[in-house]
């Protein structure tokens, strides 16, 4: 199924797919870190439950039309994905404020971001993963103006769409992060991972964290929340 390993990152590993040129297996690990690395540990079965939930978004937000390099889930842990090379940008969609917006920018918890805002990062742990601008962006991720702005359309439509899906199953869905890469062809594809170690999930009427800020906080189990995560969206018919 899989050849070498490419590169391995803090919570997947990379490999080849066996016999398939242009794809790759992503194999998702039990490790969690949080504040850029400084706090780690490992949690049994997250990289199952995490390789199931992204596998089912992704599912999801294709059948939306919202392309990504996701083809299939091939296993507990592992899933197909086209190969990209990945652009160097976190683009975070937020609905409400919390997080590093409200330490940043002093904005009070909770408030509404009506429309949704988009922030872009550096993604390079040696600098922390940065704010950055939008020619900042371009200057350091080769990416055009034009692109730049299709990716931030599609981080908005991703929002849409999963704000929606998730809100069928309870849950708020505060704010997020997006990857993308680049296809051989050039075009750009939604990529990497979506679940709960990338978004911020709330229950809709109680507000429990059901996200990796059960950890980042110390204030919950891990596995417990990303179950339960998975528990509803099973309840959904795709
Ligand atoms: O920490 P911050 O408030 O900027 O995070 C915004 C969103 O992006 C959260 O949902 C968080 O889980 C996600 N994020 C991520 N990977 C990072 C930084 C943030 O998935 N390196």
């Amino acid at each position: 199924m899989k050849d070498a390993l490419l590169y391995e990152g803090k919570a997947k590993q990379v490999f080849q797919a066996k016999g398939k040129p242009g794809q790759l297996v992503l194999s998702y690990k039990n490790d969690a870190t949080a504040f850029n690395g400084e706090k780690k540990a490992n949690f049994e079965g997250k990289g199952r439950l995490n390789n199931e939930i992204s596998a089912r978004i992704f599912t999801s937000l294709q059948s939306r039309g919202v392309e990504s390099h996701f083809i299939e889930r091939l296993n507990e842990t592992e899933q197909l994905v086209h190969e990209t090379e990945i652009i160097p940008l976190e683009v975070v969609v937020r609905n409400l404020a919390t997080g590093s917006i409200t330490k940043r920018l002093g904005f009070r918890e909770k408030t509404l971001f009506e429309p949704p805002l988009v922030e872009l990062f550096y993604k390079n742990d040696d600098l922390g993963d940065p704010l950055i601008n939008d020619d900042h962006a371009k200057l350091l991720s080769d990416i055009t103006d034009l692109e730049l702005n299709q990716v931030k359309e599609k981080a908005l439509i991703v929002n849409d769409r999963l704000s929606s899906l998730f809100a069928s199953i309870g849950i708020k869905l505060v704010d997020f992060k997006l990857e993308f890469g680049r296809k051989a062809d050039g075009t750009i594809v939604l990529s990497d991972e979506i679940s709960p170690d990338t978004c911020r999930l709330w229950d809709l009427e109680t507000e429990q964290k059901l996200d990796k800020d059960v950890f980042r906080q110390g204030t919950g189990n891990l596995i417990e929340v990303y179950e339960e995560i998975l528990r509803r969206l099973e309840g959904l018919s795709w």
